[in-house]
């Protein structure tokens, strides 16, 4: 299996946007503490959360490319699924973007939904701070962004199904924008928040 190391080689190789790399670190804590929530492998986990959109700058953030070609940067550096990285790691990737329509992986495992709602928290959680005075994760409270879900004009870009699909996971919003907004307060020094 890659890594962690071996991951952040290619997240140097292949991510070049700041704001990008900072979401796939994001995504990771968040995923590392809903696993710790679970008893489910941190590693796993957390691995699905840092390498998910590892694509997006080699596609120019090309929508209709993304996460198609992360097949092709597999190949490029010869990694193997199931050997380098585990088969449900890679479902949940592929199936983080089901909604493309040569994607034929579809969200159905508690990976494959916690990673697609904790990588869609993750923005939603950083446009919270970054509207309040202080720009801090530590100043975003639960009950604010259980507010903000429901403000269209808020964030609008970013879809909150996504995120209350966590539920499938079997954790309640309130609980998983808990969980989070501490995984990111965790690293707030590190993200800038
Ligand atoms: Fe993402």
């Amino acid at each position: 299996m890659l890594s962690r190391e071996e991951c952040i080689s290619l997240l140097n190789k292949y991510v070049h946007t700041p704001w990008l790399m900072l979401h796939m670190r994001e995504s990771e804590v968040i995923m590392i503490a809903l696993a710790k929530k679970f008893g489910e492998e941190q590693w796993k986990w957390g691995l699905s959360g840092l390498i998910h959109d590892l694509d997006f700058d080699y596609v120019d953030k090309d929508p209709s490319r993304h996460v198609i070609e992360f097949d092709n940067i597999l190949k490029i550096e010869g990694i193997e699924i199931g050997k380098d990285i585990p088969q449900d790691v890679y479902h949940a990737i592929k199936s983080h973007y089901e909604e493309h329509p040569q994607i034929t992986q579809k969200r159905e495992s508690k990976l494959d939904y916690a990673l697609s709602a904790s990588e869609t928290l993750s923005g939603f959680l950083v446009a919270c701070a970054l509207v309040q005075p202080d720009k801090k994760i530590s100043s975003v409270g639960v009950e604010s962004v259980m507010k903000k879900f429901k403000k269209k004009d808020f964030a609008k870009s970013i879809n909150r199904e996504l995120i209350y699909d966590v539920e499938k996971v079997g954790i309640s919003l309130e609980e998983f924008i808990e969980i989070s907004l501490k995984a990111l307060s965790d690293i707030s020094d590190e993200i800038g928040l």
